[in-house]
């Protein structure tokens, strides 16, 4: 038996995670989020001074990454980064990376991985299109620019940063325009994906959705 997989893609800080991590443990699944990869090649090539879109070298150091993922906790290299790759110029870098084939074809492995039993839940950009393109189940998530730029606004100022909620908003459309035009493995959504828009659901409703929807494939 295949081990199952359940998708979500979607625009940055839509809810995806968020979601995601809910539905994961309530099933007992193993959680990929596969952001956080991009993010840590982003944090990796700003620390050790790579240009953002020097191919070559970040499709080889993305192969022997030294990055684990425990309990929540990110390390690369041995050190808690997992503050620091939520940074949001670390999100932004991390949008120009993922624009490069080579490197994203050198995480492509890595990622699918993380399919072992009894399953997995995943969330990103292209996990329902390109690295697990037989999920069980496949989820689109939205919700409005104005509604995502409020969350990510809460987020920060709950973590006592300064934020500038229409900056934020700037950004993450710049991002989201990134992440849709890029050729290799742009953000849509698949035919065969579910839409969920979460702009006026609770976390608890957007989780009941995917959870109903996988109850539906047994
Ligand atoms: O989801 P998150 O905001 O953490 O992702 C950061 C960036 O990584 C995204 O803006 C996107 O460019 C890239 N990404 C990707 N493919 C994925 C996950 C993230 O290109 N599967």
């Amino acid at each position: 038996m295949t081990i199952p997989v359940i998708t979500l893609d979607g625009p940055s800080a839509s809810g995806k995670g968020t979601v995601a991590a809910r539905v994961a443990a309530s099933l007992g699944f193993h959680y990929l989020d596969s952001g956080a990869l991009y993010r840590l090649m982003a944090l990796y090539a700003m620390r050790n001074q790579i240009a953002l879109d020097h191919e070559a070298r970040l499709a080889m150091a993305a192969v022997r990454l030294p990055a684990t993922f425990a309990e929540g906790v990110v390390k690369l290299e041995g050190e808690d980064v997992s503050d620091a790759i939520r940074a949001e110029e670390v999100g932004i870098g991390a949008s120009k990376v993922a624009v490069l084939p080579a490197l994203r074809a050198a995480l492509l492995q890595r990622q699918r991985d993380f399919r072992q039993a009894p399953g997995l839940v995943t969330d990103g950009r292209d996990m329902g299109s390109v690295v697990f393109p037989d999920a069980t189940v496949k989820v689109f998530l939205t919700a409005s620019a104005a509604e995502r730029a409020r969350r990510r606004h809460k987020q920060l100022i709950d973590k006592g940063e300064a934020a500038n909620i229409l900056q934020i908003q700037q950004d993450i459309e710049e991002r989201d325009a990134r992440d849709a035009a890029r050729p290799v493995a742009p953000l849509k959504a698949e035919a065969d994906a579910h839409m969920l828009d979460t702009t006026d659901l609770t976390v608890d409703q957007a989780v009941a959705q995917v959870l109903a929807w996988w109850r539906n494939t047994a």
